[in-house]
């Protein structure tokens, strides 16, 4: 009797328990042990089993990576913007060539942060199939960046419908995902995984937690190895990382935060933000030698016409365009990184071409040194368009900007 009664909870126990934790090791054998020498036959309920998360069906890992040494791995990068992000790539003037790779990694970068509108190129009904030649180009970028020693961030960049109607495109946003993590699911683990650059609009922060839990899972049950990158709602700031609650269970995860600060200085003149931007001549630090009048646009915003005030007239260590402002915002990173128990990734910082280059150099590298004296890294934005450190058309380096983030 004692016999039968124990191999019943045996079979019981094999068959409820999942073989995997959350973070997909496998566990099973410590689960059965202790019970085989000292059961006394009173099983008249049946054992209770902790169920676990996520479900059964998550793959296995083969080599879940340390969180905090894939982030460390980022080290200093550059984004690759204005080409896979725009409509079409050259569409804003902008085709990833060969030769950026190399010149990349000989600068001494170690990552490339690759902005992507999937949602321009998979079909608008289930299954929301991406277009084959498009994931070509991707594969071949993801190659390129990983034979010349980069590593590589793919992300979601620029799904406007998702921000006027999550709900109608939350299934179609997984399904992309999922397609994408089916294809590279195998690829070395410098290719890492950024959800969503940007999260605004409608999709709100608990609407974003939402989905980017679910999208987490779907991706977990194809993937369990791949570094997910994730930011927070409200366009990403480290606000957004205030109140964000992490996908549970989910433990190879890095968190990223983008810094613009202050947008009055970084967006001058910039065409894609509002007139309240047009102020040219905003130098950094402030402030200025010779006060600025903002145009009247911008003087008709209050904020606006608040932080020309301050900005003509505070001393450097209180001055909005000044050390002050970036300082909080890495105040803020260090707690979250300690509140979300979640390295940080800078993956977006840079200054417009629009304003002055002492100001973009001396920015640049004051953010870039903030950022190490933490141990964040980072990503400049971007390569070879409006922010960027290589141009193009003289195929060379903008020296001093490159020297502002890559100092030897
Ligand atoms: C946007 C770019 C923009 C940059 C700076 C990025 O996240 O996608 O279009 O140029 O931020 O504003």
């Amino acid at each position: 009797m004692k016999l039968i009664l124990f191999i019943l909870t045996v079979l019981m126990l094999v068959g409820c328990q999942s073989p995997f934790t959350p973070e997909g090791k496998v566990t099973m054998p410590t689960a059965i042990l202790p019970v085989a020498p000292t059961l006394t036959a009173q099983p008249t309920a049946p054992p209770t089993v902790t169920p676990t998360f996520p479900p059964p069906t998550l793959v296995p890992s083969t080599a879940n990576p340390d969180r905090y040494e894939q982030a460390r791995r980022l080290g200093r990068g550059v984004n690759l913007g204005n080409a896979l992000e725009a409509p079409v790539e050259g569409e804003w003037g902008m085709v990833i060539q060969e030769e950026y790779f190399a010149l990349i990694h000989e600068a001494g970068f170690d990552t490339v942060r690759v902005p992507i509108r999937w949602s321009a190129h998979a079909h608008t009904d289930a299954p929301y199939t991406i277009d084959a030649t498009f994931f070509e180009r991707v594969d071949w970028v993801i190659d390129q960046a990983l034979s010349h020693e980069l590593n590589v961030v793919i992300n979601m960049h620029h799904y406007d419908e998702l921000f006027d109607e999550p709900s109608q495109h939350q299934t179609r946003f997984i399904k992309i995902w999922e397609a994408i993590a089916e294809r590279y699911k195998n690829t070395p683990t410098q290719l890492y995984f950024e959800l969503l650059n940007e999260p605004h609009g409608n999709l709100t922060q608990n609407k974003w937690e939402r989905l980017m839990s679910e999208t987490v899972l779907a991706i977990r049950r194809i993937d369990n190895t791949h570094t997910i990158i994730v930011g927070g709602a409200d366009w990403g700031g480290i606000q957004g990382l205030l109140n964000l609650k992490l996908p549970e269970g989910e433990n190879n995860i890095i968190c990223t935060f983008h810094l613009y600060d202050p947008m009055l200085f970084t967006h001058q003149g910039a065409g894609w933000v509002s007139e309240a931007y047009g102020t040219l001549g905003v130098v950094w630090p402030g402030p200025p030698e010779v006060k600025i009048t903002p145009i009247p646009e911008a003087e008709q915003v209050n904020w606006v016409y608040t932080w020309f005030s301050q900005y003509n007239a505070f001393p450097y260590e209180t001055n909005p365009a000044g050390p002050k402002p970036i300082r909080t915002t890495f105040d803020w990173a260090e707690r979250m990184r300690e509140r979300l128990d979640c390295p940080l990734w800078l993956g977006e910082f840079g200054a417009y071409e629009k304003a002055d280059m002492q100001s973009r150099i001396n920015w640049t590298s004051f953010v870039r040194e903030q950022a190490e004296a933490l141990d964040i890294p980072w990503a400049y934005w971007e390569f070879g368009a409006g922010f960027g450190i290589y141009n193009r058309e003289d195929e060379g380096w903008n020296e001093e900007l490159l020297r502002a983030l890559i100092p030897e």
